[in-house]
């Protein structure tokens, strides 16, 4: 089955992103690490979470789903000895936070996920846990994984990476001493908010242009309640619609405003577009908004590369959307869309060029300049969700169809994607 994206009429209507997935994985794990009860409203039910749901409870969790979207985590204050193998599917947040979380216990676990997260690089989380105490078999997936007592880190972030900062924040939660993690580059602090709102002291430091967090290990988690706030990374596509459709007006509500999530937007305003952002309030202990993005005439700029730790996501759809700029969009710094569910660098490229857009790859970023878009091509997406909407959403305002490959893995981060923008008015359909 393949999905097509028809040039549409103008999108108008309001809808609800669904719930942010980091949250969501942080949310599952905490709970299961945690002592008592953890009730979370809004959790976003597509496949990485699904994923992470199965393999809390084969760590001895019991998890519940009294109704769409709230789910129920009891704790046991620890993970058990699981039955067989974590698969974590498409998941590469889920497996490696579940490799810190599972650090501290004195288990043996096999980590395993789908082709895609079998070719991820697993080195940047296991080689800090290894100096922690932890053993592994294999430096990929599939891996098997000896936790136990473990000594605190001090570490010096390479990467820009929430993955790797909180498989060492849940690991160093077990450890014997102070663990920290010192960050040139600030990257998204799910992980430290909700420990404390889990009950423990997390502290952050200034150092330099990022942070030093820091964490005492022994401290216990008790479960608690959490409100899961809409992810900026599934509006972006919605709201990158609006953008580019003429005539449209699209309003996502509840979407999660970290500031370390919103570089998007940030980028988006000064490309000229009309974005407003309204009904500011508080949600889960995050600002959410709603925000309205109206079609608009964009003009291409250079994106500061510091920025790319918070909307490293997001450069698949903005290209999209730079596509219809006037001028040159700059994006550079971005080394790491190579690793992500696909090497999404290479991906965009081809799937631009196919639909009749000038791009420019590097070896870390690429250009796009701006134009009236073809489109006209069947893009392959190597099953990357966001390489799929990317593409879609662009078919939207191009002249021609879009068509993308196994649209089936959308699902793993914005299950009804296409009921949600067919709601908006955009023709989206099934296709041969
Ligand atoms: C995530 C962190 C980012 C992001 C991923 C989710 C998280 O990965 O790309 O989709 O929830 O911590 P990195 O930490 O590898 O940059």
């Amino acid at each position: 089955m393949k999905l097509t994206a028809r040039p549409s009429p103008p999108l108008a209507g309001v809808v609800r992103a669904p719930g942010d997935k980091s949250i969501s994985h942080r949310a599952l794990i905490l709970g299961a690490m945690a002592t008592g009860v953890t009730e979370i409203d809004g959790l976003l039910e597509g496949e990485d979470i699904l994923a992470t749901a199965r393999a809390v409870e084969a760590f001895g969790a019991t998890v519940e789903r009294p109704g769409d979207g709230h789910w129920r985590v009891t704790g046991q204050g620890g993970f058990r000895q699981p039955a067989g193998v974590i698969d974590c599917g498409n998941a590469g947040t889920g497996v490696r936070l579940l490799m810190g979380a599972a650090a501290g216990y004195p288990i043996t676990v096999t980590f395993d996920g789908d082709a895609s997260l079998r070719k991820r690089p697993m080195g940047r989380v296991m080689d800090p846990l290894r100096d922690m105490g932890t053993r592994f078999d294999a430096a990929r997936l599939p891996a098997g994984q000896t936790g136990g007592a473990l000594a605190a880190l001090d570490y010096i972030q390479t990467v820009a990476s929430a993955q790797v900062k909180s498989a060492i924040l849940l690991a160093g939660l077990n450890a014997d001493g102070v663990t920290s993690v010192t960050e040139s580059v600030k990257s998204r602090d799910h992980t430290e908010r909700m420990l404390r709102a889990f009950g423990a002291v997390v502290s952050v430091e200034a150092s330099g242009s990022g942070w030093r967090v820091r964490l005492q290990g022994g401290q216990p988690l008790t479960g608690t309640a959490i409100s899961v706030p809409g992810d900026p990374s599934s509006a972006a596509f919605p709201l990158a619609a609006g953008l580019i459709v003429p005539g449209s007006e699209v309003t996502v509500e509840g979407v999660m405003l970290n500031p370390l999530r919103t570089g998007l937007f940030d980028t988006w305003i000064e490309m000229g577009a009309d974005l407003t952002i309204a009904n500011r309030r508080m949600a889960g202990g995050e600002e959410i908004a709603d925000v309205t993005a109206r079609h608009s005439t964009l003009k291409g700029i250079v994106v500061p590369p510091e920025r790319a730790a918070s909307m490293i996501d997001e450069y698949p759809v903005l290209a999209a959307t730079a596509a219809f700029a006037e001028g040159r969009t700059v994006m550079r710094g971005i080394g790491e869309m190579r690793v992500k569910e696909s090497d999404r660098i290479a991906l965009m490229a081809a799937g631009l060029t196919a639909c009749g857009v000038t791009i420019d790859e590097e070896p870390e970023g690429f250009t796009v300049t701006g134009g009236p878009v073809r489109g006209g091509a069947t893009v392959t997406t190597h099953g990357d969700h966001r390489i799929a909407m990317s593409h879609l959403v662009l078919g939207l305002a191009a002249t021609e169809p879009v068509t993308v490959d196994a649209p089936g893995m959308i699902a793993t981060s914005f299950p009804g994607f296409e009921a949600l923008m067919r709601g908006l008015g955009a023709d989206i359909a099934t296709s041969e």
